[in-house]
């Protein structure tokens, strides 16, 4: 190929790559699989590294270029990025709105409603097109260059989408952690021992202001553009306008805006986003609203550090102090010691909240949390609170610094520590039975139904089971002494607990409380070993073949399965009449997705979309575009498109990703 060709080839193969990605994080709607967007890339490198000389900044490639930097340089913003005034709550929106309408003229009522992002400012400089530099937000003037790191994301366009950019623009908008990431990321750390990240936006900052640019790239960031400076060059008269634009360069957007007439509409979107508030799958601290006609924001004007034609509505924090009344040490079912803090009762959200997580002693050592502490408390969706640390400066001497037990608080047997963790070695303890029991009768195991934990309490506190195959040996007399039973639920119980006794090797698997072992793992060994036979007399190098099964894992099942007790209880099951049935006998059921047209919108965390469309086929199902009424179900992902809202408009079944990847399993839902 000669030069001119190569570089009309190299030009055509970066279009390709920018649109695709451009479907894929952007729209949600990628038009290729993964596969084929990697050989993409890998032809765009393969060509640029024999030819180094035709490697641009906007290339693809080049999102992480460049190694380690020892500092931020700064970053002088070309027009200062504001701050904004905050209203508490509805009387003080509409005390805005009266100052907007006092100062300007009583036609200014139309406002933008924008969630507010709880995440990092940004401005994102493009110079012909191409994007430059980016920079955090610093004090509003001055802030760091994070150009490199900037690069690494992907909703990030590295060139306009347009043939005739403008000499400049500077696009302005947040960096934000998804609530999925941000797990994940700290399930992670807490595996390696590291310190935990207290939110999304610590994490995300954190992120961004990494000298080395790959630890960027490792951590899944996004970016929304929610302003441009500088607009009515543009041809643009309004913030919303202004929204709509910055799509067709490249952007991304918060889709859940609105534009609302008059201030009474606004306090109904604020109302309504506030109640939806946790199902973004981002966090959000309340709604930006600003006056939507930019010449009328020009001549409200702005004060020292805010502009008058925008405010802020806040939420209620999820954060709140008390006082760390106690330290109570849990035992779970592999024998591990949590602590887990009691507070002075708090209302945080509107939710009254008196137990927290302190996750272990190390952690509570790093935050040098002490009993009798004031402390900083976070309740943020579904997840457990937690403590996030003291508050020093309220001490008064007479906290107490606390220690784990040597012994264990339910049974008194000693403690063990293993690596950060403390366990009870006492498998008969009464704590660990009761959590085992718990375990092996849930739905995902033994399935044992109308076996709760208050029948399991009292079956291991009043008829000393000490085994998970002491159930299999319970009688009528025996149920006869727990309270609640009578002759038909006890007949009902044992009817439940025989059917039981068949049971899948994956379930059984599941069932046996190996530490480590959740459901997916357990259907991959019982999908590599086929027997229990086979399972138990593993060694590790097998076991450490098994794709997706690490060391820890593998030490785990090892440690489990070298363990008289554990083959014990075992062959106990197996002789009370535990039947495992193989392979071959569990019945052939018509594949889950057999003949359904089944349609993605959102980001999975899980898998690809191209991954998730090859799984739907292998069970019988037809991945499609759009949603009709013919569409049978929408898996919904994180950051969902309009798909859903028609979706759920011509009420067709909704599947979000842990239900979907439950079915892929064959557990039904
Ligand atoms: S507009 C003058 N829009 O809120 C207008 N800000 O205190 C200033 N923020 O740090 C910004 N979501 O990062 C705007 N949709 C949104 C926003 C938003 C979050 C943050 C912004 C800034 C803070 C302003």
């Amino acid at each position: 190929m000669g030069e001119g060709n190569l570089k009309k080839h190299i030009k055509k193969l970066k279009h390709s790559i920018e649109y695709h990605n451009y479907r894929y994080y952007i729209l949600d709607a990628p038009e290729i699989s993964d596969g084929e967007y990697d050989q993409l890339m890998r032809e765009l490198i393969q060509i640029e590294k024999e030819h180094p000389e035709l490697i641009t900044p906007d290339s693809p490639t080049q999102r992480v270029g460049g190694g380690p930097l020892k500092e931020f340089p700064s970053m002088i913003h070309r027009i200062p990025l504001l701050s904004l005034d905050n209203a508490m709550d509805t009387q003080e929106l509409r005390e805005f709105h009266q100052r907007v309408i006092r100062q300007g003229r009583k036609d200014i009522t139309v406002y933008c409603c924008e969630p507010k992002f709880d995440g990092l400012a940004v401005e994102l400089v493009y110079e012909n097109g191409i994007f430059t530099r980016g920079g955090t937000r610093g004090d509003g003037t001055t802030g760091e260059d994070v150009t490199q790191n900037l690069k690494t994301i992907k909703s990030i366009p590295l060139r306009l989408m347009t043939d005739i950019p403008p000499d400049l623009l500077e696009v302005r908008g947040e960096v934000v952690m998804y609530k999925s990431e941000f797990k994940r990321l700290n399930n992670k750390r807490a595996q390696r021992g590291e310190a935990l990240f207290a939110n999304p936006r610590n994490s995300a900052a954190g992120s961004l202001r990494q000298l080395d640019p790959t630890i960027t790239a490792s951590r899944s960031l996004m970016f929304f553009a929610y302003a441009i400076s500088e607009p009515l060059p543009f041809g643009i008269e309004t913030q919303s306008q202004a929204l709509k634009m910055l799509p067709l360069f490249g952007f991304k957007v918060n889709p859940d805006v609105k534009v609302c007439k008059g201030i009474e509409e606004v306090i109904d979107f604020v109302a309504y986003v506030e109640k939806r508030r946790e199902e973004f799958p981002y966090e959000i601290d309340g709604v930006v609203v600003k006056v939507d006609s930019i010449r009328y924001q020009e001549m409200l004007g702005t004060k020292a550090r805010a502009p008058r034609w925008a405010i802020a509505y806040k939420f209620p924090p999820t954060q709140a102090t008390t006082t760390l009344k106690h330290i109570h040490v849990q035992v779970g079912r592999t024998g591990v010691l949590t602590p887990v803090a009691i507070l002075e009762p708090v209302k945080i959200g509107g939710v009254t909240v008196s137990r927290a997580t302190l996750h272990n002693e190390d952690e509570i050592k790093r935050k040098d949390i002490r009993i009798g502490d004031a402390v900083l408390v976070q309740r943020a969706g579904d997840v457990i609170p937690e403590v996030l640390g003291p508050i020093k400066s309220r001490r008064t001497g007479d906290e107490e610094i606390f220690s784990m037990p040597d012994k264990c608080p339910e049974c008194g047997s000693n403690v063990v520590k293993d690596g950060a963790l403390f366990r009870c070695i006492n498998m008969t303890c009464p704590a660990i039975v009761k959590e085992r029991v718990y375990h092996f009768a849930s739905k995902d195991a033994f399935d044992i139904d109308g076996l709760g934990k208050r029948t399991i309490d009292q079956m291991v506190n009043i008829l000393h089971i000490k085994h998970i195959s002491d159930l299999y040996r319970l009688r009528y007399e025996d149920l006869m002494k727990l309270d609640g039973f009578a002759d038909q639920s006890i007949k009902n119980l044992l009817a439940s607990i025989e059917r039981s006794k068949d049971i899948s090797l994956e379930r059984f698997i599941y069932a046996l409380g190996i530490g480590h072992v959740g459901q997916s793992i357990a259907q991959d060994l019982a999908d590599y070993f086929k027997t229990l036979e086979n399972f138990l007399s593993a060694d590790y190098d097998k076991l450490i073949a098994i794709p997706g099964i690490g060391h820890e894992v593998a030490d785990s099942i090892k440690v489990f399965c070298k363990n008289k007790e554990n083959l014990k209880v075992i062959d106990d099951l197996i002789s009370m009449g535990v039947r495992i049935k193989s392979r071959e006998t569990q019945e052939k059921k018509e594949p889950v997705f057999s003949n359904k047209k089944v349609c993605f919108t959102g980001t999975l965390n899980a898998m690809s979309r191209s991954q998730a469309k090859i799984e739907v086929e292998a069970l019988g199902g037809h991945v499609v575009e759009s949603v009709s009424r013919q569409l049978d179900c929408l898996v919904v992902g994180d950051a969902p498109g309009s798909k859903l809202k028609k979706a759920e408009a011509l009420g067709i079944k909704i599947l979000d990703e842990d239900a979907f990847l439950r079915l892929l399993k064959g557990v039904n839902i």
